[in-house]
């Protein structure tokens, strides 16, 4: 498409930045609604964040995603960071505002919901409680989405136990529960949602190993890893009647929000975005 001499202008920093999904997925949409706009990869080494953030506003850049290493650095980077990164502990978009000030924001929590909310319509945060597995970034996002949207509990488990309770202290909130790794099998009874966040199913790692038999059937399944798009975990899910959930959609769906804040269009995540970013072998 080509560029006038207003296009907007918004990209994603890492480093490495190569394989990030960023610029193919928001590329899309650009086509899509034909708007005079880039969005690129920013290689940023690492301590440069900083300087980095400081050099959008000068040219006239929109904003950007922030990616590994520079999640947390970027929270003292910016000018505000509103409070759902700050309980998640990192910052994944970033916005120029008018006055050249920066507002960082996390949009994994939104991703997550909204990705459930798409793709296994009717679901409720607040129909029974959530087993969350894992207690990386990406689980802090999960647990405070389901928290704030109303989960009466959270079972979290992690197979290096202190991280789970190190989460759940920064979260303080009585609904969530620290289980025991071991026992994750046990743990399913009754819930309405399992949400994988480990890296177990991912290629190259081994499965998750978990038997689903104490899931009740109307419960979704939730595995935020995507490459392969069908993880083991997934398969069985769906095998027993489960609906399932796959980690592409979240994906998708958190890159809404810096979407529309950069180049002025609330996207929608579709069919034909998801086979074009899979088409994408960066991996
Ligand atoms: P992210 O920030 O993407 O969530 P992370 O911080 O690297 O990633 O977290 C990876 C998660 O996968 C952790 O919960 C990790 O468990 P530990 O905290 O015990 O390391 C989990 N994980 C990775 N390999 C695992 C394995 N073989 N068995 C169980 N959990 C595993």
């Amino acid at each position: 498409m080509r560029l006038s001499g207003k296009a907007r202008v918004a990209g994603v920093m890492g480093w490495p930045v190569g394989h990030s999904r960023s610029p193919r997925l928001h590329g899309y949409w650009l086509r899509e609604y034909g708007i005079d706009g880039a969005y690129v990869p920013f290689p940023v080494a690492p301590g440069t964040v900083e300087p980095a953030l400081r050099g959008l506003a000068a040219l006239g850049i929109r904003g950007t995603n922030v990616t590994l290493p520079h999640k947390q650095a970027v929270m003292a980077a910016v000018d505000e960071v509103e409070p759902m990164a700050r309980r998640i502990g990192a910052v994944n978009t970033v916005v120029v505002r008018e006055d050249g000030s920066l507002h960082g924001s996390n949009t994994d929590a939104f991703g997550f919901l909204a990705a459930l909310e798409q793709d296994a319509p009717g679901w409720r945060a607040d129909a029974g409680p959530a087993v969350v597995l894992g207690a990386g970034g990406a689980a802090r996002a999960v647990v405070a989405a389901l928290l704030d949207a109303g989960a009466p509990a959270v079972r979290l488990l992690n197979r290096t136990g202190d991280r789970a309770m190190a989460l759940a202290a920064d979260m303080d909130d009585a609904r969530l529960e620290v289980g025991d790794w071991a026992a994750r099998s046990a743990t399913l009874g009754g819930a309405g949602l399992l949400v994988n966040t480990t890296s177990l199913g991912m290629d190259g790692q081994p499965p998750l190993d978990i038997a689903l038999d104490d899931l009740p059937r109307e419960a979704v399944v939730n595995d935020i890893v995507y490459v392969p798009l069908e993880t083991p975990l997934l398969a069985a899910a769906r095998a027993r009647g489960n609906r399932g959930v796959d980690g592409l959609s979240m994906l998708l769906h958190q890159a809404r929000p810096g979407f529309e804040a950069w180049f002025g269009t609330a996207p929608t995540v579709t069919e034909a975005q998801r086979a074009d970013v899979l088409s994408d072998k960066r991996d």
